[in-house]
């Protein structure tokens, strides 16, 4: 599954013990084997609802008296239980519920036997539900304006009991045999294939289909729907079964060309040669559906799609959208292994099927269109992102207990996406590609249709490591990995060449920034790979050796040591999230190399970034001297790479945003400064609609042209007007959609009303999210706050959900500009009431992270305190962004003199 949050953040109570006590899992004494489920569905009229029975074949694997399962907001029909075996009938005594776990227990007459095989039969019925379980979903029909209304599934991680009695836990698998009854208007969806249809006995015009029976699956990975989408295409794909793939959506949609259609054939068949295990089902059906909670989810063989993540018209739209869509199209077909066919045994180790999704959802992307380099550039930007988030103090472990619904669905967080992805990535640079692939196919081999936990996985490459001769025989990789997975943060490692015996000293501890206090018993099994500048090899990234966890200092000697005049440096490709701190002469020696050689030393581009990345940090800590870090810069003015740019960029400008004054202005000067010669190396913004660059220079141009004209360049800022004046003389050239955000933004910030109603008209009449949110991103930029609030009211007003995150990303881009960010903090302090009605948690959170990092007095976040005082809803939020204020004001008291001195010299 994807779930939307990109900025999620956890609190967590540290130092959580992991209990004996499971009172929160269904009790093991008895085990389901099958289901024969039936549901029928009414989709007429006012009344969307369904009504069912389930026969659940159970095994007692001990004597017990009570059946306990999973129910939620179901009307159960009591007097139709039954509980029998072959022998004999069981009856009910009584009942319990549980609102918590959603436990439902029925007290028997008579003890089930150990060995004994039973069968549970329960009826029930309720309404569809809004967004989860069996839920509805719409659409309206835009020639006759006629409502559609249709039923689909979404039982992840915890709604299948919302939708039949179950054994709703991910190690519970069994084999399901499902049929669905529907009035002939529509087409009916499950797992597997239809087998047969016969017509309903009473109901005129209903149909009972009964579909194959599907292969051992837990219930969160059930699916079905009954709908009148329609199928734009049947594709057979080259995968070893012939998988065929249908895919359906609203009918205005059917004609055009959709790049998920020939797309998802091509994942699978690349990942199942990838995985070397055949995709075991026949068909495939995705089901675009017009509203959906998640972007989307991996149900075997149905696969479900939010029509917001996947569809859009092929000529107009940016890069980044199409970029997206493809991800979260290979994630879910990355989830058909990990995930339907090898399961985590519970929640707590989520990050066993979305991080390898993720990452093997980025490795398909790059495999099927090379030339984007699209996982590529993820890779990157997650690691940029861990970097900074997890030097925070109170992050959360990737793998951490949970136990309730709300606790499991919190447990979807970028955590188990993107750093679960990282520490696949991490295992697959330790490894090599041989062993990596090898283990991964031996591992998924070994536990088909079964569960494991995390431990499984290490085990698993142990094995192939051993024997790859990778790691040695008495080496813990279980234990060495857990270090990364069981505790969140990571290490700083300092390097202390001795320049005459060639030793190297080595030590780590957790990297924090700010004020926290120092967990000092953190530590981090720490694969330790060389490079020195004689012998050039970014490529090999397994490790010589290892720091160990809990460590001394160690001090090793390379078997090819460098010379004094040759930099080290640690951690090629950046394989695993630490930082590192050199002594004083290697740092000089790499940023000469940096700066002095055409080629940079042949530093890998990852490399080069995480320099930049890791001097700043260190400096922000006090560390090291930011006069280092601005002479490291200096190297930039040759480099032609967007990665080392964006990470240079995005430090800076946190800096930047806490500077005032004479202060404001050196930076800013600085900043054109620094740009301008990439800058120019572009071509103009004016003929981006003439001559667009290729997909995949997309973004680094984006990037140029929106520091250059946010940091003044003149010529940026003329060419914004250009390209969008030929639009605005209704020329028949389109602001291409890549700039337009780039584009209208400038405008906007040099412009006045005019410029504003022009924009704020483009917003009102489009009805195309993904334009919308062009347009709101651009509207931030707008120096009037006047104007701008009447945007503000306009979306605080709408009900429509896509208007509404617009505001939210209107607002952040408010607040990063420093015209209206203390207006809009004065905004939304105002309507904090209806924000907290209107948004969740984690939209509260990343907006008052927002305001906290742009704050220049973050004094005045007690303000901010005071105001949302009693609101509940952003208690956490806040806790969240006066720590972060905080840590703001320390940098601003210990290091912006340091930053400002070193940046005057460097302007
Ligand atoms: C410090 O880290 C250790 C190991 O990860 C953990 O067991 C301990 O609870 C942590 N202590 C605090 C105060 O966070
Ligand atoms: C089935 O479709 C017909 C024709 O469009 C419509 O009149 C009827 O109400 C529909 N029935 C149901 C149950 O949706
Ligand atoms: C159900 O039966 C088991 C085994 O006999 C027993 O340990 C447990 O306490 C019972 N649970 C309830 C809720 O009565
Ligand atoms: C269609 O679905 C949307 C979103 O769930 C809902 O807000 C709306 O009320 C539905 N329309 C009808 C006519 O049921
Ligand atoms: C692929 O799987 C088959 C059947 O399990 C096995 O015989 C073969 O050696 C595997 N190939 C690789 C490259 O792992
Ligand atoms: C690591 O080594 C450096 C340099 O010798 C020293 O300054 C630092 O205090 C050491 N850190 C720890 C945690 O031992
Ligand atoms: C757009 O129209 C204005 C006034 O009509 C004119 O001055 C300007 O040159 C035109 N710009 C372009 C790019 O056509
Ligand atoms: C926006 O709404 C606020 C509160 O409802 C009101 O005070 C303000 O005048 C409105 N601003 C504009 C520009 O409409
Ligand atoms: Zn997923």
């Amino acid at each position: 599954m994807l779930a939307l949050q990109t900025l999620v953040l956890i609190f967590l109570v540290p130092g959580f013990a992991w209990a004996e006590d499971d009172h929160y899992r269904l009790p093991s004494a008895l085990e389901p084997q099958h289901y024969d489920l039936r549901v029928l569905t009414h989709l007429d009229g006012g009344q969307q609802r369904f009504e069912g029975s389930v026969k659940i074949r159970l095994l007692a694997r001990e004597a017990t008296r009570n059946i306990t399962l999973h129910v939620r907001n179901l009307d159960l029909i009591d007097d139709r239980t039954s509980v029998t075996s072959r022998e004999e009938t069981n009856c009910v005594v009584s009942r319990e519920t549980d609102d918590v776990y959603d436990f439902y227990t029925l007290h028997l007459c008579e003890e089930l036997r150990a060995g004994e095989v039973y069968q549970l039969e329960m009826h029930f019925r309720a309404e569809l539900d809004s967004n989860s379980g069996y839920y509805r979903s719409n659409y309206t029909d835009p020639d006759t304006k006629e409502v559609h209304h249709m039923a689909v599934t979404q039982f992840s991680p915890t709604f299948a009991r919302q939708a039949f009695p179950c054994f709703d836990e991910p190690s519970w698998k069994s084999t399901f045999d499902i049929t669905l009854g529907f009035h002939r208007n529509y087409t009916g969806l499950s797992n597997m294939p239809v087998q047969k249809c016969l017509p309903h006995d009473s109901l005129k015009d209903y149909t009972w289909c009964q579909y194959e029976p599907l292969l051992r699956t837990s219930t969160y990975l059930v699916a079905y729907a009954v709908h009148d989408l329609r199928n734009a295409a049947t594709v057979e794909s080259k995968t070893r079964n012939r998988v065929t793939f249908g895919n359906w959506m609203q009918p205005k949609f059917v004609n055009k060309n959709h790049f998920f259609v020939p797309m998802a054939p091509k994942a699978l068949e690349f990942l199942e040669e990838l995985f070397n295990l055949s995709f075991p089902l026949r068909k495939v059906d995705q089901l675009i559906v017009p509203y959906h909670r998640f972007p989307a989810m991996e149900n075997w063989g149905l696969v479900t799609f939010n029509e917001l993540n996947i569809v859009h018209t092929p000529d107009d739209v940016s890069v980044e959208t199409h970029k997206r869509n493809a991800f979260t199209l290979a994630h879910e077909y990355a989830h058909q292994w990990f995930g339907n066919m090898v399961t985590m045994k519970w929640w707590d180790d989520l990050w066993l099927k979305e991080g390898p999704s993720t990452y093997f959802g980025y490795l398909a992307l790059d495999a099927l269109e090379p030339q984007l380099r699209r996982g590529e550039r993820f890779i990157q930007d997650d690691l940029a992102y861990f970097f900074k988030k997890d030097s925070g103090s109170s992050v959360p472990a990737m793998s951490k207990e949970v136990r309730d619904p709300n606790a499991i669905l919190g447990q979807f967080t970028e955590y188990v996406y993107k750093k679960g992805s990282l520490i696949v990535r991490m295992l697959h640079k330790i490894l090599g590609s041989d062993v990596f692939f090898s283990g991964t196919r031996s591992f998924l081999k070994k536990y088909a249709l079964k569960n494991v936990d995390q431990r499984n996985l290490w085990e698993a490459f142990q094995e192939v490591a051993v024997s790859g001769k990778v790691i040695s025989e008495d080496f813990n990789l279980s234990r060495a990995m857990d270090s990364w997975t069981l505790q969140g943060g990571y290490p700083l490692v300092t390097v202390i060449r001795d320049y005459e015996s060639g030793k190297i000293s080595l030590n780590q501890t957790r990297f924090l920034l700010g004020q926290e206090k120092e967990n000092i018993t953190s530590c981090w099994w720490v694969p330790l790979r060389f490079v020195r500048q004689g012998a050039l090899d970014f490529s090999q990234t397994s490790p010589e050796s290892w720091l160990g966890c809990p460590s001394s200092d160690t001090t090793i000697k390379l078997s090819d040591p460098p010379g004094p005049d040759e930099w080290l440096i640690l951690n090629p490709q950046v394989s695993t999230i630490f930082r590192v701190n050199y002594d004083d002469h290697n740092w000089r020696l790499i940023k000469d190399s940096l700066n002095q050689d055409q080629s940079f030393g042949g530093i890998h581009e990852l490399n080069r970034a995480q320099l930049l990345d890791d001097l700043a940090a260190l400096a922000s800590v006090r560390i090291r001297k930011y006069d280092e870090v601005f002479d490291l810069l200096e190297y930039l003015k040759n480099e032609p790479n967007r990665l080392p740019w964006d990470r240079a960029v995005q430090v800076l400008e946190r800096l930047g945003a806490l500077l005032s004054g004479q202060e404001e202005l050196d930076f800013k000067t600085y900043m054109k400064k620094l740009i301008l010669p990439l800058y120019k190396r572009f071509p103009k913004l004016a003929l981006a609609s003439r001559r667009p660059p290729s997909p995949k220079d997309v973004p680094f141009h984006r990037f140029v042209y929106s520091q250059a004209c946010r940091f003044g360049v003149e010529d940026c800022l003329l060419q914004a007007r250009l390209l969008t004046l030929s639009h605005r003389n209704g020329t028949q050239l389109e602001v291409p959609s890549n700039f337009r955000e780039v584009a209208y933004c400038s405008v906007l910030e040099n412009g006045g009303q005019a410029e504003f109603s022009e924009v704020f008209q483009l917003f009102q009449s489009s009805t195309d999210a993904a334009e919308q949110s062009t347009w709101a991103s651009a509207l931030g930029c707008c120096p009037n706050f006047e104007l701008f609030e009447q945007f503000l009211n306009f979306t605080l007003q709408s009900n429509e959900k896509s208007i509404s995150d617009c505001y939210m990303l209107a607002v952040k881009k408010a607040l990063n500009r420093r015209t209206l960010a203390p207006q809009t903090a004065q905004h939304i302090m105002s309507q904090a009431k209806l924000l907290g009605q209107k948004f969740k948690m984690r939209d509260l959170t990343s907006l008052l992270v927002s305001l906290a990092e742009n704050l220049q007095k973050p004094e005045a976040l007690e303000e901010l305190s005071a105001s949302l005082k009693d609101m509940k809803e952003f208690e956490k939020p806040l806790e969240m962004a006066l720590n972060l204020a905080k840590t703001n004001l320390v940098w601003q008291k210990e290091c912006s003199s340091d930053f400002s001195q070193a940046l005057r010299k460097h302007i």
